[in-house]
């Protein structure tokens, strides 16, 4: 079990102490390109808008949890930082829709440690037969509203440790805070020393009415409730379009995304044939 005060105690003293991240894995940002520099900066001196990078290489450092898992890792600095204290036994799985992780060297690519996943996070069959399980700490920072974090709460909680933290990036953007504020669980809101648009941690603990299920039972549990979110969202946006039987009248070609989790859901329900149709 997580003692979360004591824990927050160590990462407070370590913070004030300072972390330096180590070169060599900052290698690709270019001190010459704007960009580069900026991100370089940040990177190195951590403060308002970096901080929550050495946040994260202490976290990793002081509680090395075993699955780490970070949806959202454009340019990669989050990642580099994460890897940058990872332990031997420890594994970080890492989304994003995009291809784009400039920063990220070599090393951390052909790192048996580190599994990058791409796609969009709500749609589990990214991970192939290789859902992540026991996740100890889930870092979000994808799209920084309410209703994608939430999501991403109801879908994973199952693939959850009994045990694990939360960690969200900018709670103060958009809608976002409303995600920590109703999280009933321990938390901490981190965002005077991480990061100026915020940055929180929650100490999520599994109640023990629902611990004990098998791998199958949680992994099945997170799938349905991954394609139940995408049918709700496909079928919202279709709503929108007001001449619905026109639609009806011609082909549609389903997101791949849809499809794929459309396939999810009948693998898990042990169809062995998917015939697809591209008629409504
Ligand atoms: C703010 S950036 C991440 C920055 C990174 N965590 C860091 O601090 O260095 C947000 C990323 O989330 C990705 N993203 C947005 N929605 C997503 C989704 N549904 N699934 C996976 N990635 C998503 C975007 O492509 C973008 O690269």
């Amino acid at each position: 079990m997580i003692d979360f005060s004591k824990l927050l105690e160590s990462l407070e003293t370590a913070m004030r102490a300072g972390y330096a991240p180590p070169p060599h894995l900052l290698r690709k940002m270019n001190a010459d390109i704007p960009l580069d520099r900026e991100m370089l900066r940040y990177t190195l001196e951590g403060g308002p808008a970096g901080g929550y990078f050495h946040w994260l290489a202490l976290l990793t450092r002081i509680l090395q949890p075993r699955t780490i898992l970070e949806l959202g890792n454009r340019y990669g600095n989050s990642t580099i930082l994460i890897y940058a204290e990872l332990a031997a036994a420890s594994q970080l799985i890492s989304v994003d829709l995009e291809r784009d992780q400039r920063y990220i060297p070599e090393e951390v690519w052909n790192d048996p440690r580190v599994k990058m996943r791409f796609g969009d996070c709500l749609d589990l069959s990214i991970y192939g037969d290789d859902l992540p399980l026991d996740v100890d700490v889930l870092w979000t920072d994808t799209v920084h509203i309410y209703d994608q974090v939430k999501a991403e709460f109801v879908v994973y909680e199952p693939l959850l440790a009994d045990d694990a933290l939360v960690v969200v990036d900018d709670i103060n953007l958009n809608d976002k805070r409303k995600f920590f504020d109703e999280a009933p669980f321990a938390k901490f809101d981190l965002t005077t020393s991480c990061h100026t648009t915020g940055f929180g941690v929650i100490h999520y603990v599994r109640p023990p009415s629902e611990r004990g299920k098998s791998r199958e039972t949680r992994q099945l549990t997170a799938t349905l409730r991954a394609n139940q979110i995408f049918a709700q969202r496909y079928w919202a946006q279709v709503g929108h379009i007001s001449e619905l039987e026109e639609i009806r009248a011609r082909s549609l070609v389903l997101p791949r995304s849809v499809k794929r989790a459309l396939g999810a859901t009948a693998r898990a329900l042990g169809v062995t044939r998917i015939t697809s149709s591209r008629q409504f």
